[in-house]
Parts: structure tokens; sequence; C-alpha cells
């Protein structure tokens, strides 16, 4: 079996922030390599319940190769499916409803590091997939292909906020794309020498996210998601979730807003990773902690 590559993002900081009973139930809407979930199901008791849900096959047989220990206790159920569907995957695990709901949002160093996922643009000879579910139907390169330099163009200005969508969008269309690496190439000749001077990150990383959002329908899903957890929490309950990006960010916040003035629930404070789990985990860099108390 593998180590496993994923280090869990402000776990402590999640985990104080679901205030746990040790009988109650949860939800962890991301299970990845279970770095949260296995956390929360140390603090319960027998009478207490885990659901750990996630849409990529790979996660969940990582999991349940390394925790079949504890998985075989009973209470900690694991569903393969998408959040959005979290009513449907709570109903089939046979609980009605829940103390608390984790998400942590985006993609786990596992997804990025395996091989011919197509997530990461390091890995140049792979095939743009980018699908977190293989079952699904439409990869990247499948948008790529499909979508005029206009769709292309949006959707890179709107889920990527890339300042060159339009040029690439057109260069795109007169190239042949087929890998990670065509695409990165042609990203980095099209974005001038200046601006890739500025930006200490890759220039496809906009391109990249753009794509995997749309894959995925991350936006979407998210704002499903969120409607049915909430209506699955319990008076008190929490909803915790970790964002890695302006645009999801941004969904959580609006809803946490609206529920706050609808249906007077309780926002606490943004939490930030410390500077320190920075330095120990660059993944962490960009999330952001939102807790509402319903
Ligand atoms: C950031 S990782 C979670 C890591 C986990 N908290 C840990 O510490 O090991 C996100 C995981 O959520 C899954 N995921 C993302 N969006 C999902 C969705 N809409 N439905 C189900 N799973 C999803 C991904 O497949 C990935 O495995």
């Amino acid at each position: 079996m593998d180590k496993g590559y994923h280090i869990p993002v402000l776990l402590n900081e999640c985990i104080e922030s679901l205030n746990l009973k040790p009988e109650g139930k949860y939800i962890d809407c991301t299970l990845g390599e279970a770095g949260h979930s296995s956390k929360i199901y140390s603090k319960l008791s027998k009478e207490g319940i885990l659901l750990s849900i996630d849409q990529d096959i790979s996660a969940i047989n990582f999991v349940k190769e390394k925790f079949a220990k504890e998985l075989s206790e009973g209470n900690w159920i694991i569903k393969k499916g998408n959040f959005e569907k979290i009513t449907q995957l709570t109903n089939e695990a046979g609980i009605k409803s829940v103390d608390g709901i984790l998400m942590d949002l985006g993609l786990s160093s596992r997804q990025l590091e395996e091989k011919g996922r197509g997530f990461s643009y390091k890995n140049a000879e792979e095939s743009l997939d980018m699908r977190m579910d293989n079952e699904m139907g439409v990869t990247a390169l499948d948008l790529v292909k499909v979508l005029n330099a206009t769709e292309l163009e949006k959707l890179f200005r709107i889920y990527g906020e890339e300042r060159f969508a339009k040029r690439i969008a057109i260069e795109i269309k007169r190239n042949d794309i087929q890998t990670v690496g065509d695409l990165t190439s042609l990203i980095y000749r099209v974005v001038p020498a200046t601006s890739r001077r500025e930006d200490s990150h890759h220039p496809a990383r906009r391109v990249f996210q753009a794509l995997r959002i749309a894959v995925n329908d991350e936006i979407n899903v998210l704002k499903r998601g969120l409607d049915s957890a909430y209506e699955l929490l319990n008076k008190g309950g929490r909803l915790v979730i970790i964002t890695f990006h302006s645009l999801e960010d941004r969904e959580v916040k609006r809803f946490f807003d609206d529920k706050s003035e609808k249906n007077n629930s309780k926002i606490f404070e943004v939490i930030l990773p410390s500077t320190s789990e920075v330095e120990e985990n660059n993944r962490s860099r960009s999330a952001k902690l939102r807790v509402l108390e319903k």
C-alpha cells in the first residue's frame, strides 16, 4: 500500500469548529486520504456515527485499505458519490440528520500526484483528463476540443480570472492540443514574459484551475451541496468549509450571509492557516475556513 501524500489542512481548527460530541453524527463530504475523517472518528464513541463521502474511487480504495480496522467497527461509513447528492447518500446510510458537516474543497495531493489524472501541469506527457470521478463523461480535453474560442475565453476568464484568456483561447484553437505538456507550453508561449516574471506561479495555473472547475462543475455542485447540507443539520449543528480560491470562497460567504440573515444562523470569524502551517504545507497557503452554526 502507498503511504499517502496528503497533509490535512487546518486540521485542529476544523475539529474545534465542528464542536464534536462523542455520540454525535457527522458527515465529511470530502474524504480524500481521511486526514480529517480519521481525526473526527477518533473523537467519537460507539454511539457516534461518521459518514465520509468522496467521488474519487482511488481515494476510497486507499482509505478502505489504510483504515480497514476502524471501518470494521461499523460506525464509520464510507460512500462513493458526489456531495451534491448528500441527502440521498445520507438516507442510504440510514441517517436522518447530523450535528456537523465538513467540506475540504478542491483536490487532494493524491489526485495531483497520481499518474494519468492530468491535474498537474508538471506531468507533461499525460492526457488532459481532470475528472475527480472517472466515471463522469467529460474530460478537460473534450472541453478544449468542443468549445469554440469565445467559449474557452469565457471559461478561462470566469473560472480562472485569466488576463490573457482571449489570446490563449485563440491559440488553443489554432493548435492540436492532446497532452498536459501541449497546453502548458502553448500558455508559456502566449503569456508575455513580463507577466510571467511578475507572477511567481506557473503561467498555466489559472487555465488549469478553470478547466478543472468546469470539468467537475465545481461551483454549481458546491451551491447544491451547501443547500442540502444545511437542511441535514440539526439546530445548533455546524457547517465547516475550507475553500482554496476566491470563486468557491465567494459562494460559501454568500450562502452563510443568506442563512444568517434569513434564519439567524451564527457566522464565526474566518480562520486562516498559521505561518508555521503554511511553511510546513504550501498547499495550505490559500486556505480559508468558514464556519456556520444553524
Ligand atoms: C482536499 S481533498 C480532501 C482531503 C481530506 N480532507 C484529507 O485531509 O485527507 C478533497 C477531496 O474531496 C473530493 N471531492 C471534491 N469535490 C467533491 C464532490 N463534489 N463530491 C465528492 N467528493 C468531492 C476529492 O475527490 C478529494 O478527494
